[in-house]
């Protein structure tokens, strides 16, 4: 962290110093025009000056190499910005396949974090250097924007959405997390820190940390407590479908349309079950908006995402079994 005054956040991910090469270009792009015409434009006027009040202007026609001039030279650096841009862009947009997967939820005027394993932590969160980190959060409340100035990534936290930042940080320290969003009276108090460690410290960190079970062993006893195990039996009989491998894969509608089982499907499923029921099951399901609050959520998601079939009985107890394994490490669908 800075000791003191400085004009930019340090750069601490792989992505910051992509976003800032190209907003330098926009800023040297804008400043080069920028000079270009103040200086012409003094320098026009003291040359074509006259002391003659009564002198007529000369009549200008046009100058085709000029209007060529001034159309595709802005078109090439505009091109050039938009192509770079997009290239940035779809980087920030799209997390690479292996991630560390962390929730976290924002209300006013806290963050919370949730680690795979059950650690939570509250305007803290751990990562390890070097390795590419995806949350994946909501908001219970209203617009509020989970800001990381180091990592150069931001994205609003969205009642009724999933959002959705990724990053790999380069250096190991303690960097700002802010909220971005104006979200009321301690907004200014909504902020927090990441702490990147050495990857042997963060798994020491982990062990350390004393969660209440993992979140999906949470979300297993939710899905017993709300009977959701009475309806979605796992041999397919119930009169739900059986959730066992369901998550990411693809799911025909009553309507015919197909749906892909992402977070936000199943979020979806749970709040406002009819709005997009599995073919061919009868709209039987309550709603449980307002029932579940975004973290218990969270835990039913992560449980239905280690509902596998593959080892052995594993997904009739719903024991997370392909955890324990690779504790930090998730396959992101
Ligand atoms: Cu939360 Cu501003």
């Amino acid at each position: 962290m800075g000791s003191g005054f400085s004009l930019f956040p340090e750069q601490a991910s792989t992505l910051a110093p992509r976003v800032d090469n190209l907003y330098f270009f926009i800023v040297a792009v804008t400043a080069f025009f920028a000079v270009l015409v103040s200086v012409l434009v003094i320098v026009f006027a003291w040359k074509y000056r006259t002391s003659d009040p009564l002198a007529v202007g000369e009549h200008i026609h046009g100058s085709i190499p000029l209007e060529l001039g001034w159309s595709i030279i802005p078109f090439v650096v505009a091109v050039v910005i938009f192509g770079w841009a997009a290239d940035v862009f779809f980087d920030l947009q799209r997390p690479p396949d292996q991630t560390i997967e962390i929730y976290s939820t924002a209300k006013r005027w806290m963050w919370k974090f949730q680690h795979v394993d059950g650690q939570s932590e509250i305007n803290e969160l751990h990562v390890p250097v070097g390795r590419a980190v995806k949350v994946m959060f909501t908001s219970e409340d209203v617009l509020h924007s989970m800001f990381f100035p180091s990592f150069r990534v931001k994205a609003d936290a969205i009642p009724g959405r999933y959002s959705t930042v990724w990053f790999t940080a380069t250096k190991i320290g303690e960097y700002h997390l802010f909220c971005a969003e104006y979200c009321g009276t301690n907004h200014s108090g909504m902020i927090g820190k990441v702490v990147v460690m050495e990857p042997a410290a963060y798994q020491s960190w982990l062990t350390g940390a004393l969660g209440a079970g993992s979140i999906s062993q949470r979300g297993e006893q939710l899905f017993n407590d709300l009977a959701c195990n009475t309806c979605h039996l796992s041999d397919g009989q119930g009169r739900g479908p059986s959730l066992v491998n369901k998550f990411g894969s693809s799911e025909e509608l009553t309507d015919g349309a197909r749906v892909m089982v992402d977070e936000a499907y199943v979020r979806e499923s749970i709040l406002r079950p009819q709005a997009k029921l599995v073919a061919p099951y009868q709209p039987l399901m309550p709603t449980f908006q307002g029932l579940v609050s975004e973290e218990n959520v969270m835990a039913l998601v992560e449980y239905i995402k280690s509902l596998r079939s593959s080892g052995g009985g594993a997904a009739r107890t719903g024991a997370p079994a392909p955890r324990a394994a690779a504790p930090e490490t998730r396959e992101n669908r």
